[in-house]
């Protein structure tokens, strides 16, 4: 999808929480804390059964953007319990999560297929948000740099020399629902590293207008340093997305 994305973008990612009359019913509250703002682009994650029922309580709230958390890489099939990415497109998504911590983490996720999920994204007019991050050991043993650039690699690779519209999300995993939120400078510095990599591979003009959001452990009380920080395009909100309040503060912030 060639859209541009306005900065800062504030995303929430619901994981496994809000059947579609829960995400129905935040919709109804988020709006009316939310007016509609041209200078931020906020997007929602909601699981995909809740995608449709949410699409349809935006009612005209074209501001708010909705995405889905994870996609399979074919376009339809024998893959019992799997969403495609043209599925998730007519459903109501224009975003696409990609290599999602809990994913590579908790379902095994490898580089190759995050690739192949962000291409599959890409291919259905979806834009693809790629999540990068290394664990607490990978940071202490000095390999930050080496997994995220290999995370960012992999996925970018099935993308082509010339992309479309892409977001990265830079989401440590030890930040991620811990409470422990990395500093500024932490997010900077991580930033630094995807953004040199993301000019090197398509010049800085067309790297420009991919964003790379910081998750883990934002809040409210956070949101706006954060959003300060040097490199720092968006947000990408686990535990206080769900809650359309402080998504709201959040979505105000920076
Ligand atoms: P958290 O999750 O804000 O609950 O730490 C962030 C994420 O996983 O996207």
């Amino acid at each position: 999808m060639d859209e541009t994305l306005r900065t800062p973008v504030i995303a929430g990612n619901w994981k496994m929480n809000m059947a579609p009359p829960a995400a129905v019913a935040f919709m109804r509250e988020f709006a009316t804390r939310h007016a509609p703002a041209t200078d931020r682009t906020v997007v929602l994650f909601p699981p995909a059964l809740s995608l449709w029922a949410l699409k349809q309580a935006l009612s005209g709230r074209g501001d708010i953007g909705l995405g889905v958390q994870d996609i399979h890489w074919e376009p339809d099939g024998a893959f019992t319990g799997a969403t495609s990415a043209a599925m998730a497109r007519a459903a109501g998504a224009r975003y696409a999560l990609a290599g999602h911590s809990e994913r590579r983490h908790v379902f095994g996720e490898t580089d190759e297929e995050v690739g192949r999920k962000a291409a599959a994204a890409a291919a259905a007019d979806m834009v693809p948000m790629i999540c990068v991050g290394e664990q607490l050991e990978e940071r202490e043993a000095g390999r930050l740099e080496e997994v995220v650039l290999r995370q960012l690699d992999a996925a970018l690779e099935p993308l082509g020399a010339e992309p479309g519209t892409l977001a990265v999300a830079y989401e440590p995993v030890w930040a991620i629902g811990t409470g422990v939120t990395a500093t500024p400078a932490d997010a900077s510095a991580a930033h630094a590293i995807l953004r040199r990599r993301l000019e090197a591979r398509y010049g800085a003009e067309r790297a420009g207008g991919m964003p790379i959001l910081y998750g883990g452990s934002v809040k409210p009380d956070n949101a706006a340093e954060l959003l300060a920080a040097d490199g720092v395009d968006g947000v990408l909100v686990g535990g206080a997305s769900l809650e359309a309040e402080s998504f709201a503060a959040i979505a105000a912030a920076g």
